[in-house]
């Protein structure tokens, strides 16, 4: 039987692609078809929310675009203030009246250009005062053997967070990106298992600095060098809920080889095989195993019997039960003497 339906968030992070309107549109259109092929996994138990997160010139028109397939559109960053004389800066307020559902805040990209925490803490209460749902990224420039990226990330959480209510908690994803992996060309990304320690780490500092309810219902995604190679591990061993893609969400076909490759191991011919072998075995090992257990209670019988009746009782009951014919007395007596 299926378990729970569980509900990933995908987020395309287009960074500062494609270049034109034109090119945008096609693309989006691309997205609607992937947005309803996987929002909707009848054989699956997971569905796929798409996110796509274009430059700010293009959110309304994709927004039309994906009108409702589905398919949502947030930002990539929102300026800290709320309005007035700050030329070049957009609002949270203004992107999420032209129909983003979240931003993204505190990306590596942004935070190399200047962003500090608590820019990231304050551009976070800027989402959080609209309708949006905020995606603030944390992560490690690099890792040390002894540890003190997680003091790092701490001090990010803990920064970036700081002027969050716990009612806001609802709508905050938090995207683990570590820097060191994000954009490189060799696609290193962290393996299932390493992000699932990191993932952990994570619950539990939210849990130190809030409560259990926050810290186990925060969304966690994942980011840096994520493709259709290593999603599927990222996804179910590192136990996120989602992914934060650049590079192979520029175009449509490779993020959707990402989709496919998070949704198929659920539903996949293949996996209906390997289920229903696993299942055989466990039938089979069950069936040993009453054996087992019946042959043990016989000959726990069997030794009760013995220690009764006595051994030489018992020889004698056997011999008994033996064909007459295969008995030679003359033998039995000349072998004793
Ligand atoms: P990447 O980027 O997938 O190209 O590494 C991730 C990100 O910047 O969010």
């Amino acid at each position: 039987m299926l378990q729970k339906q569980k509900k990933l968030l995908v987020v395309a992070n287009w960074k500062m692609t494609p270049a034109t309107l034109a090119e945008a549109s096609k693309k989006a259109r691309s997205f609607v078809d992937i947005s309803k092929k996987y929002k909707k996994t009848p054989k699956s138990n997971v569905v796929l929310q798409v996110l796509v997160c274009p430059p700010f010139p293009l959110i309304s028109d994709i927004k039309n675009i994906f009108g409702n397939s589905g398919a949502l559109v947030g930002a990539q960053d929102v300026s800290l203030f709320e309005i007035g004389s700050k030329t070049g800066e957009v609002s949270a307020g203004l992107i999420s009246s032209i129909g983003a559902s979240y931003s993204i805040v505190g990306h590596s990209e942004r935070r190399a250009m200047g962003d500090t925490d608590d820019i990231v803490a304050i551009k976070l209460g800027q989402v959080l005062s609209t309708k949006m749902s905020a995606i603030v990224c944390i992560g490690e420039s690099e890792r040390d053997a002894d540890g003190a990226y997680l003091e790092v990330i701490k001090k990010q959480l803990k920064s970036s967070l700081a002027r969050m209510s716990n009612s806001d908690f609802a709508r905050l994803v938090i995207a683990y990106e570590p820097v060191w992996a994000i954009g490189k060309k060799d696609n290193i990304a962290l393996t299932g298992h390493e992000l699932h320690q990191m993932v952990i780490y994570i619950r539990k500092v939210l849990r130190d600095l809030y409560n259990d309810t926050i810290a186990s219902s925060v969304k966690i995604l994942y980011g840096g060098s994520v493709n259709s190679a290593n999603s599927e591990d990222i996804i179910w061993n590192g136990e996120v809920d989602g992914l934060l893609i650049g590079r192979a969400s520029f175009e449509p076909k490779s993020y959707e080889e990402i989709c496919q490759s998070i949704v198929l191991p659920t539903i996949s011919e293949g996996n209906v095989k390997n289920r229903q072998k696993i299942s055989d075995l466990k039938n089979s090992l069950k069936n040993r195993k009453k054996d087992s257990v019946l042959h043990d209670k016989k000959e726990v019988l069997a030794k009760k019997k013995i220690s009764k009746v006595g051994f030489s009782k018992l020889k004698t009951t056997q011999a008994a039960k033996k064909p007459a014919k295969k008995i030679n007395p003359k033998k039995k007596t000349s072998k004793r003497k």
